[in-house]
């Protein structure tokens, strides 16, 4: 290598090492800047197109009909939650409380998958059973399940943790 050539190859070299480092900067920008998804957050999220849509009727303990456009994959506790419903859900979905007590209008019972033996255990502890009684975090919104009415019981025990009430996330 002449000397000639040498400055030129240093100012190569140091031009690509600076693109690299520029390379970097946007990768971890990028890395920065993606927001990850927290526990519940999908449910977060609006319907991306009309064909995602399902709309549930929340019938609060006074008897007051509240429709909300849901969508396809909702879980209906944190749908409820999103939207101020009193659906309390203690245990936050983990089958553990009855407090996401909802009576499903009958129409959409039998659209509903069977209950698994663990939410037939639960329900069997919940004030104010009756035959279309569900636990609501146990509900994924389906096409199928479009125009669900959901009725909160007119309460429910929390033998999970007395006095926690989690909010929103
Ligand atoms: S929130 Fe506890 S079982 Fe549904």
């Amino acid at each position: 290598m002449t000397f000639a050539l040498r400055p030129l190859l240093i100012n190569c070299i140091t031009r690509r090492n600076h693109g690299l480092r520029n390379n970097l900067t946007k990768t971890s920008l990028q890395l920065h800047t993606s927001k990850g998804l927290l526990h519940g957050e999908y449910e977060f999220q609006d319907p991306k197109s009309e064909d995602e849509v399902v709309n549930v009727i929340f019938i609060d303990k006074n008897g007051s009909r509240i429709p909300i456009k849901g969508k396809v994959g909702d879980n209906v506790l944190y749908l409820a939650h999103r939207y101020n419903i009193e659906m309390e859900g203690a245990c936050e979905a983990s089958l553990a409380c009855t407090t996401c007590h909802v009576y499903v209008h009958h129409d959409y019972v039998d659209k509903l998958p069977v209950a698994e033996e663990k939410e037939e255990d639960l329900l069997d502890l919940a004030p104010f059973l009756k035959e279309n009684s569900r636990l609501g975090c146990q509900i994924i919104l389906t096409k199928e399940l479009e125009g669900i009415e959901l009725e909160l019981p007119k309460a429910t025990r929390n033998f999970y943790v007395d006095g926690h009430t989690p909010s929103a996330h």
